[in-house]
């Protein structure tokens, strides 16, 4: 079993990796938790698959357990789905000394994280990730959060659980769409922190090779990620080096209105161009967007910016929650593997965007 101690201001927490770890879940929660009562919070889907196999591994392992299930997609990460979840937690009588397990994607461990968060002022939180998207990202990093109706992510807070649990075995169930979709923050990790990942990353076959080999990948980009949260934990330095291509992807995500690119293949649009615009200020080595190019389309991701308003994708980036006194933080790449990051002041974006938007 691969294990990563992540170092916070509130106390380390372990991150476990291992295919069939769920098998185990019960002795595993035993050992970092000494309460009886467990709440797990899941969606309609990952029910579905793995609702009763969880259920009966924890009463297998001697506790009391209670179950919430939430629809699946992102419309659950609001406030009425969180209402709902505070409202069963109330039923089941849930206080300070019992835990809440965030079973499924990224939806869940932020809505079910940051119900953890606020619930009687906070109670335990496990995670255990479903999809590659937060096996990766997601359940590391203690951030927390629901939608508002005017953006995503809008109301969180950082809030790090006593462990993070991922079976990778547990994408065997997922479909291709949402794959790629974590691959595109897998290729993230290679582009910005590790070339060695990216090159590996260019040399699978064909899905059933990845999938064979998805733990090790797993555990090289939470390592990644915990390193850079350890060192930025509150997000107001290094830790933005993993906004990659999230920007613009964000910008691209909210112009459709989250209907028509899923986050990864808008940030996948995302590391694109903002390493051509590198490439075009002399910046990013020529040559290095033709190999994101590449990569993007052998993992199914779209690279190419679509029909877009230059205005309106400027008014949305204006108004993004990075903008910081009058400037903003975009993360540029010198070559694969090595990024850095570049503070622009708000009133030059417009032409850099142009650039970019053609
Ligand atoms: N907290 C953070 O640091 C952070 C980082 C990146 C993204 N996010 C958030 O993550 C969310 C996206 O997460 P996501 O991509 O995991 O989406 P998701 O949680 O909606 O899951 C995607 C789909 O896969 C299904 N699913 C999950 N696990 C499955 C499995 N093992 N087998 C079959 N189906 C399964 C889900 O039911 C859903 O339909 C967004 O809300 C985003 O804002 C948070």
């Amino acid at each position: 079993m691969h294990s990563i101690e992540v170092k916070a201001s509130t106390g380390s927490y372990p991150i476990y990796i291992k295919n069939g770890l769920l098998e185990e879940i019960g002795a595993e929660v035993k050992k970092i938790y000494k309460g009886r009562r467990i709440v797990v919070v899941t969606d309609s889907n990952v029910n579905e698959f793995y609702g009763q196999k969880i259920i009966s591994l924890l009463k297998g392992s001697g506790f009391e357990t209670f179950k919430i299930v939430v629809k699946a997609g992102e419309e659950s990460k609001s406030f009425k789905t969180l209402l709902e979840v505070y409202d069963k937690l109330l039923d089941f009588k849930i206080n300070r000394g019992d835990i809440i397990v965030a079973f499924g994607g990224g939806v869940v461990g932020d809505m079910a994280g940051f119900a953890a968060a606020t619930f009687l002022r906070g109670i335990s939180l496990i995670q255990i990730p479903t999809t590659l998207l937060a096996q990766v990202d997601s359940s590391v990093g203690g951030k927390v959060a629901v939608d508002l109706p005017r953006g995503k992510n809008l109301v969180g807070n950082f809030y790090m659980p006593k462990a993070v649990f991922i079976d990778p075995l547990l994408l065997r169930t997922l479909n291709d769409k949402f794959l790629n979709d974590g691959m595109g923050e897998v290729i993230k990790y290679g582009a910005i922190k590790d070339s060695k990942l990216f090159n590996k990353l260019m040399k699978y076959e064909n899905k059933e090779a990845l999938l064979k080999g998805i733990d090790e990948i797993i555990y090289t980009c939470c390592s990644i990620k915990a390193n850079i949260v350890e060192a930025d934990e509150l997000d107001t330095g290094e830790r933005m080096l993993l906004n990659y291509g999230h920007t613009i992807g964000h910008a691209i995500e909210q112009f459709f209105n989250f209907a028509l690119y899923s986050h990864g293949e808008a940030v996948a649009m995302g590391m694109y161009s903002i390493t051509r615009l590198g490439e075009e200020l002399g910046i990013t080595k020529i040559g290095t967007s033709a190999t994101i190019k590449d990569i993007l389309i052998k993992y199914n991701l779209p690279w190419a910016l679509p029909e877009i308003n230059n205005e309106a994708i400027m008014e949305t980036i204006s108004h993004d929650k990075k903008n910081i006194g009058g400037s903003m933080n975009f993360i540029l790449i010198e070559s694969i593997g090595n990024s850095f990051i570049k503070k622009i002041d708000i009133s030059n974006i417009k032409n850099y965007m142009e650039k970019i938007i053609k």
